[in-house]
């Protein structure tokens, strides 16, 4: 078999060919320490503060999509094919200022400036999506961005006026928009990739069918989609997970299809490339998909990552166990699939076996009567891992409740569904009486855990009030339903 041997992709302006790429050398190591590119910044070496933001261009579906990224946990070898853009690169003619760093000069966004390339590289991203962007916009933007000094005041300020200075019609990346597409569609891998040294060996599959059989041969392979996961094992647990396979790059798992009985989603699509089917399809959780981590995480963050990665704090799998979602796993013999529940075997155990992968996922759109709620609770109402996340879907006829699917995260060992809850909602009346029963029996069903995060009485306390909330939230008998702003 034909194998390429290198990894190719444009770095600002300049070509750049990488022999024997090793598999976890992070984007920010390579622009820091081996091109001295010293204006992207590292904080947290997490995905946390956003110091490292750069832009990453890519073909999908033919068209050329910028998005941020955390450098500190992007491996340079999911690269390819990419155009990689950093703060040095924004400089306008005669070493002017960009339209973006005016502005933060302009409105003093700005104090010891260590935060600053990163803003102004999501500041960047998000001038070019909203020229004129609403309040809501620039938090978004923000939500991967931590400041310590300067406060966001000044930076938001900075944001609305950023095309006071210039419009994205000048700016270099929609100019050179042809040329680099042009460029990165000649750097296409045209054969499977294979480099890097035995004890960080980096395999890029040609497509799924190629996945199935490298999984086959090598059993043991790290799976890396987005790595906001796994680029944590390395930049904090310096855990070696050689060989890696690199799955971020293969367009037949990102396929996103709306059928009118259900979403069916590829295992690598990621969080914003869902944002806008997940709206249309099943519009409860918008709110909540902008509440999974910050804007460049769910740029790179795949919900096939979320699922396979067995976590009992993953923000989708309650959700989308809640709503029926079915789980499909490929390997080399074909594909089955699964309702998502019984994917969760036990803490750190899935039904997936040797050389399977996480190919889609299979989420029913509502039918009549259907109610659904998605609720996370956590610390911080941006970029945290939940305490408690719940999923609540309820089909109720004539005023009683026809089928009850409800489905907590951080109350147990994995995602896992309130069976006793459920018995107890389903041929009740909708009332407050019977989501206050239903609430009673969850100390039946979870024994959850105290951590850093919530206390094991706190988390049932939580738990027990969403189903109320719930309630509350979509009576219509009493006026109008309440509404919580703020989850
Ligand atoms: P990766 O890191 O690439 O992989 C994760 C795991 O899944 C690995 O074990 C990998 O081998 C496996 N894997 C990936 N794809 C497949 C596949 N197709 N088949 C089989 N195995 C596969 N998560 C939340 O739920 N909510 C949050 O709010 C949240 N906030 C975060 C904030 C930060 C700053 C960071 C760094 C992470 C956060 N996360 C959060 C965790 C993470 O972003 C998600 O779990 C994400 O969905 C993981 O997807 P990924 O593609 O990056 O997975
Ligand atoms: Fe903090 Fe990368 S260094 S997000
Ligand atoms: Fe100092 Fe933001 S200006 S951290």
């Amino acid at each position: 078999m034909e194998k390429q041997t290198d990894i190719r992709f444009v770095l600002n302006d300049e070509d750049v060919v990488i022999s024997n790429a090793t598999a976890t050398r992070t984007l920010l190591e390579f622009l820091r320490l081996d091109r001295r590119l010293t204006g992207t910044k590292e904080g947290c070496a997490e995905g946390d503060c956003g110091a490292c933001t750069v832009l990453v261009g890519r073909l999908h579906d033919g068209a050329l999509r910028y998005e941020t990224v955390n450098a500190c946990i992007r491996f340079l070898a999911s690269l390819n094919g990419c155009h990689i853009v950093t703060v040095e690169h924004l400089s306008g003619p005669e070493g002017r200022l960009h339209p973006v760093q005016q502005a933060m000069v302009t409105h003093h966004g700005s104090q010891c400036g260590f935060c600053t390339p990163g803003f102004v590289m999501s500041l960047y991203a998000l001038w070019m999506e909203h020229p004129q962007p609403s309040l809501t916009q620039i938090e978004t933007a923000l939500q991967g961005n931590l400041c310590r000094c300067t406060g966001y005041e000044p930076i938001i300020r900075a944001a609305f006026a950023v095309n006071e200075y210039g419009t994205p019609e000048n700016d270099y990346l929609t100019r050179e928009r042809e040329a680099i597409t042009a460029r990165l569609q000649a750097l296409r891998q045209s054969a499977r990739i294979e480099t890097g040294p035995q004890d960080d060996r980096a395999i890029l599959p040609m497509d799924s069918a190629d996945l199935a059989s490298i999984l086959q041969e090598h059993a043991k392979a790290t799976i890396v989609a987005g790595s906001t996961d796994v680029g944590l094992w390395v930049t904090k647990f310096m855990r070696p997970i050689s060989p890696v396979v690199f799955i971020n790059h293969l367009e037949d798992l990102k396929q996103i299809r709306l059928d009118e009985d259900a979403l069916t989603l590829g295992a690598g699509v990621t969080y914003s490339e869902a944002e806008a089917a997940i709206r249309d399809a099943l519009p409860h959780l918008g709110e909540y998909w902008d509440r999974i981590a910050g804007w460049q995480v769910r740029n790179m963050g795949t919900i096939g990552g979320n699922i396979a990665n067995g976590s009992p704090i993953g923000d989708t799998p309650p959700v989308l166990i809640a709503l029926g979602a079915e789980v499909t796993l490929q390997d080399i013999s074909g594909t089955r699939s699964m309702p998502l529940e019984a994917f969760f075997i036990d803490y750190g155990k899935q039904d997936r076996a040797a050389g399977e992968f996480v190919s889609g996922i299979r989420i029913p759109r509502p039918v009549p009567g259907q109610i659904d709620a998605a609720y996370k609770i956590s610390k911080r109402r941006d970029e945290d891992i939940s305490a408690v996340a719940a999923g609540i879907s309820v089909i109720v006829k004539d005023g009683i409740i026809t089928r009850a699917r409800i489905a907590f995260g951080g109350m147990a060992a994995t995602p896992k569904r309130a069976a006793s809850a459920e018995q107890a909602l389903t041929g009740a009346d909708w009332s407050a009486e019977a989501f206050a029963a239903a609430a009673a029996t969850l100390a039946s069903d979870f024994t959850p855990l105290s951590d850093w995060r919530a206390s094991a009485e706190y988390r049932l306390l939580v738990a027990g009030n969403l189903l109320r909330r719930f309630h509350l939230e979509h009576d219509e008998a009493g006026g109008a339903p309440v509404r919580l702003a703020i989850a």
